[in-house]
């Protein structure tokens, strides 16, 4: 079990060092790099202050030459004094003296600042023998001199010690190889410091150069693996349409499929009410208006219940034909969609008071039956249920035929002036209507367009793709009329001859 636990808090740290590899590694990036400028501004300061000793250094043993050289400019005024006798001398004398002690003076503090201890202790020393000589030098230059001189200029010139020259040089000369030393020390440190600040700003920029080399290696793959997954969604959605194509396909010809069932059971059954219940109501009709006759002077009584039953038969017979209407409208079958649709609009204009505006063509037209049904279909529902809901006045039908070489279509137009159908209608799913029509043209190929008219009313349009047969209006027109009452003529398209009773 503490294997499994431990294996699980590895996975689990592993994948959070996945996920947060960047800012581990910005992170990282980020401490080195502070850490790198930390060390470049030591290093800054260091040589600073190492150039600045080298300086201090150079500046020191060059006043230690400088002191040389005064002791020795003292010794020549001096002998020339010594020769001459000339007061000019011992006054120059004793102003070199002045410039040695102002140096002394000032290489004191010098050393007694910076200076250890041997170093301090050797100037001290030499100090004091310059002083000693000073003296010694102005006590010859009176002693030598016929009159008393002014030596107050040669400052403290009580000292008598003799001093060793070679000795001040000598103490001179290893000061200042020491000041050079430390100069070149100093000049050595601040070339390691440089070298190290090198050393860091290159390793600083050699692992910004890594740091953008990845940096842009991982944005590189990132892009890549973004673009593959974008290619897979359109490629997915493709499919997904493909698919949503393919099922829309399936469902339209299922549509289709189920409305021609409908369609030809509605006919069948339209048939067989015609031919079996048409033909016993007919045959009971006869009977009993035979048997009315009979009876009328012998039994007017029966006649009259007679006359009563031959009503109801009557009744019946109307509505045997309504329901045959309804299911296989016989006028389109008998006379064709122009007549059928003038009719079906004549007889609602006249149920719901509309003022009619028709554009039909003047000839009938021959499509083929399934078309014709669809398009009757479709009119039939816009008409009820414009008689339903729109409240309107006028009623505009229109149907126009484009025949070109390799087919046309037929379009169909109704538009009312109602109240107008509102965009929440025209999503409902609970109701048959609409979506009826949608389908039935939909499976046949065709547009639906159903619209709120502006500034009223509703208006539809249906375009169906219609199969240039070559037939026109004026040819299907004839040899179809009233008088050919058992339907069209033989070798067109419909089979369902549904004779009026
Ligand atoms: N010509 C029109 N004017 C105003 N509203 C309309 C018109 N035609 C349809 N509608 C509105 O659109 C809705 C949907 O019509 P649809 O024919 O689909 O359903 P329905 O007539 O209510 O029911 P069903 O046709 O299934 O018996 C209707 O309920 C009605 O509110
Ligand atoms: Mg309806």
């Amino acid at each position: 079990m503490p294997d499994v636990a431990e294996a699980g808090l590895a996975s689990r740290l592993s994948g959070w060092m996945h996920r947060r590899s960047w800012a581990i590694a910005m992170t990282v990036a980020i401490v080195i790099t502070c850490g790198g400028l930390v060390i470049l501004e030591t290093a800054r300061q260091r040589i600073a202050s190492e150039y600045e000793a080298a300086l201090e250094a150079r500046g020191v043993s060059m006043q230690l030459s400088d002191l040389d050289g005064q002791l020795a400019q003292l010794r020549s005024h001096e002998s020339a004094f010594l020769l001459t006798k000339r007061d000019g001398d011992a006054r120059s004398y004793c102003a070199s003296a002045a410039v040695i002690r102002r140096t002394i003076r000032s290489l004191d503090a010098w050393f007694t600042r910076a200076a250890d201890g041997v170093e301090r202790a050797s100037f001290t020393q030499i100090a004091a023998l310059i002083d000693a000589r000073i003296g010694s030098g102005a006590q010859a230059l009176q002693q030598a001199s016929p009159h008393r001189l002014d030596l107050a200029a040669c400052g403290d010139v009580t000292a008598s010690s003799t001093a060793d020259a070679s000795l001040v040089t000598g103490t001179l000369s290893l000061l200042r190889d020491n000041e050079e030393r430390r100069a070149q020390r100093a000049l050595d440190a601040s070339r390691a410091d440089q070298r190290v600040s090198t050393l860091v700003a290159a390793g600083l920029s050699a692992l910004n150069i890594v740091l953008f080399i990845l940096l842009f290696r991982n944005l590189g793959i990132e892009i890549d693996r973004q673009a593959r997954a974008q290619k897979q969604l359109i490629t997915q959605q493709e499919e997904l349409d493909q698919l949503v194509n393919e099922r829309t396909r399936q469902l339209e010809a299922l549509g289709w499929h189920l409305q021609a069932v409908s369609e030809n059971e509605k006919t069948q059954l339209a048939r067989e009410l015609h031919d079996e219940l048409g033909a016993i109501l007919t045959a009971s009709k006869m009977d009993v208006a035979w048997a009315r006759r009979k009876l009328q002077d012998t039994e007017p009584a029966i006649a009259e219940k007679l006359a009563r039953a031959l009503e109801t038969l009557d009744q019946g017979i109307a509505l045997k034909r309504r329901i045959i209407e309804d299911m296989r409208p016989t006028v389109l079958a008998t006379f064709g969609l122009v007549t059928a649709l003038r009719t079906l609009a004549d007889e609602a204009a006249q149920r719901n008071g509309w003022v009619l505006d028709l554009q039909l063509p003047a000839d009938d037209i021959q499509l083929d039956e399934q078309t014709e049904i669809a398009l009757f279909r479709v009119a039939q529902e816009s008409l009820t249920n414009a008689a339903k809901y729109a409240r309107a006045t006028q009623l505009t039908i229109g149907l126009t035929v484009l025949l070109t070489a390799g087919g046309g279509e037929v379009s169909l137009h109704i538009a009312d002036n109602g109240i107008g159908i509102t965009p929440a209608d025209l999503t409902r799913t609970h109701t048959h209507g609409l979506m009826g029509m949608r389908q039935r043209v939909a499976a046949r190929g065709g547009r639906f367009d159903i619209r709120r008219g502006d500034p009223r009313g509703t208006d539809i349009r249906v375009v169906l793709p219609v199969a240039n047969t070559g037939a026109t209006s004026a040819e299907s027109g004839e040899g179809r009329s009233a008088d050919e009452a058992g339907g069209r003529a033989p070798g067109q398209h419909t089979d369902a001859p549904v004779g009026r009773l």
